[in-house]
Order: C-alpha cells, then structure tokens, then sequence
C-alpha cells in the first residue's frame, strides 16, 4: 500500500510538557484512520506536525511524499485540514466564505463558482447559500467549515474532532459526510474522543495518551490483542432454568460470567467451546433465541488501555 503518512518518533514540546511524546505510525493512502485519545492526549499537536504548521522538536514525518518541515505549503496544498474550532466569517455568506477560500487556495478562478456550488449542494447549505453565517446553527457552521477544508480538492483531509458540540442530528450528518469522503478515495485522519464514532467510521485507529501511541490497529485487533475473549451472550425465551446455567457452565473452555434472568454472559476459550454451550444449553431444555459474541466497544478498550502499564 502506498502511504499518505509516515510518522518516524515525532516529539514537540511545549516548556515541560511533552505533549507528542515519540510517536511513529503510518496512514495508508485511501484509509481512514482515527487519533483517539482524551483531552490533552497530543492529537491536536500531531496534526499541526503533519499539517505542517508546527516543527517537531526532533523526528520526522513523510506526508504525500513531502516532508511537511520543508515542504509545508505544497503539504497544504494537498491537504484539507478541519481545525478543533474552526471559524467561519460571520458577516459572510455560506457562498462568500467558500469563494474566499478558493482564492486564498488558488482555486483558478473559471473553477470557482461551479466548486463551490457543487460544494454548497453536497453539504445542504444551498437554500441558505446567500445568508449571512451569523444567523446558521453549529451544525451548519461546521458542515460549512467541512465545505471549506475541501475548496481545492485535497487528496487528504485531517478532521480534529469534527463533531464537538455537535447534536445527534448534526454529528449524524457530518458521520455521512466523512464516509462519502472515504467512498471518494481520499485519505483521512479524524481526531476524537468520540469512541463510538471512531469504531463507526475509522479503518484503523491510534491511540494516544499522554503524548505516546498506546495502541495501534483495528479496532478488532485492539479488541483481540488487549481484552480477553469477547463474552458470547446467550438469549433465552423464557427465564434461564437453574438446570440449563448448570448444563452451560461444565462445558470444557466455558464460564458463566453474568446470569440474567433471560441471558447468560459467557466467556468460552474458542468458537468451539461456544458452539459446544450452545448445544448444551438446547439439549438441557433451554429455547436459545439468539446467541454470539459481543465485540469489545472501542470504548472498552479504550479504558482497558489505561489501565496497562506503560
Ligand atoms: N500552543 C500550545 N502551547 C502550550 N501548550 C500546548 C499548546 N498546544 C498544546 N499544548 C499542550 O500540549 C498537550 C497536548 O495538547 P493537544 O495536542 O491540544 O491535545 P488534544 O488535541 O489531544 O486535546 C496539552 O497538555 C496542551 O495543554
Ligand atoms: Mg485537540
């Protein structure tokens, strides 16, 4: 796979804290790839090092080829950078704001008003195109700021934390817009806390913490490689019989973890020691409706990971 980014022990400090601490990793051309982390993880300082718009204090980072310490205005060029708090111009329209952005990216100018009305379109902000940005909702606000970061086209985009303070609805929307920009082919790195959103829409995922790269993968190999087993749930029809928990848990490789009055949480070795409770939970009378495994949230390993040593 050719990589969009090549991350090589980045450090940037500001006075005592450190607040990218070593990190390498590399984001495939075409993938979507999440920076999880919480507040003050170094995801923001990350994006400004491969963005360019900050210099790492040692270590290197390869972005489309370039090298974003030399190269930082060909990087930006070829890179749509959403910022945590964006800000649009108020006084502007939706369409001005767009126009302005083209000319500062040096869309050609015969290109701009089909650009940007294609852009207003994709993002529903043609009916209120003309109106001053003043009067939008947040949601509006952001779906234009998303417009914007792709005025010229970027082969790349950086997302920080696209959908902070945004309502169900709105996070909805901007959910969407993200995946058309991965069915498009373009690269993206969206920073978030959101876990769920991040499982949702990421290919594969970084964690960070405390400026250091705690965990690396999919979210299923995070899930496989850091937590046990997923627990496998068993649905009753009816309340669980005493004999039928019994039958379940002197399977070989199987434990009931949790007993419901019409489920049963297992951990079993394998998939075939899962099959095998199954089959024991039927032959013991039990009317199994559903039964499989409940994979870890990223939520979940997420927290798990705070809880190794570093
Ligand atoms: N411009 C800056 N000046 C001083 N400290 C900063 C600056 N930017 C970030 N930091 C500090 O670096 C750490 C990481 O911040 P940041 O990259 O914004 O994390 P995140 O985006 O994950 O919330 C925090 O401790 C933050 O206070
Ligand atoms: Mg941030």
């Amino acid at each position: 796979m050719t990589m969009a980014i090549a991350a090589d022990g980045l450090i940037r400090s500001f006075g005592t804290v450190r607040a990218v601490d070593g990190v390498s990793f590399e984001v495939g051309e075409g993938e979507v790839f999440g920076l999880l982390g919480p507040n003050g993880a170094g995801k923001t300082t990350l994006i400004r090092l491969l963005a360019g718009v900050l210099t790492p204090d040692a270590g290197s980072a390869r972005v489309l080829g370039l090298d974003p310490t030399i190269d930082g205005s060909a990087v930006r060029s070829r890179c749509g950078v959403l910022t945590e708090t964006p800000a649009v111009y108020e006084r502007l329209t939706a369409r001005q704001n767009l126009s302005f952005a083209a000319d500062v990216f040096g869309v050609p100018v015969p290109d701009v008003g089909a650009r940007v009305g294609d852009l207003l379109a994709r993002f529903s902000l043609q009916d209120r195109a003309d109106e001053p940005v003043a009067g939008f909702s947040k949601g509006m606000k952001q779906r234009l700021a998303l417009a914007r970061a792709l005025i010229h086209d970027p082969e790349l985009l950086f997302l920080d934390e696209p959908t902070a303070g945004l309502d169900p609805v709105a996070s909805r929307q901007v959910h969407d817009l993200v995946g058309t920009l991965r069915d498009e082919g373009r690269t993206v790195v969206l920073c978030t806390h959101h876990l769920v959103e991040a499982e949702a829409l990421c290919d594969r995922v970084g964690v960070l913490a405390k400026g250091k790269l705690i965990a690396l993968g999919t979210v299923r190999e995070l899930s496989d490689r850091l937590l046990a087993a997923s627990p496998v749930v068993l649905s009753f029809l009816g309340p669980v019989a005493d004999a039928v928990a019994a039958a379940v848990g002197a399977v070989p490789g199987v434990a009931v973890t949790e007993r419901e009055e019409r489920r049963l949480l297992l951990a079993a070795a394998d998939d075939g020691a899962a099959a095998d409770a199954i089959g024991a939970a039927v032959r013991a009378g039990g009317r199994v409706v559903s039964a499989g495994r409940r994979e870890h949230t990223l939520e979940e390993v997420y927290f798990a990971l705070q809880e190794v040593p570093a």
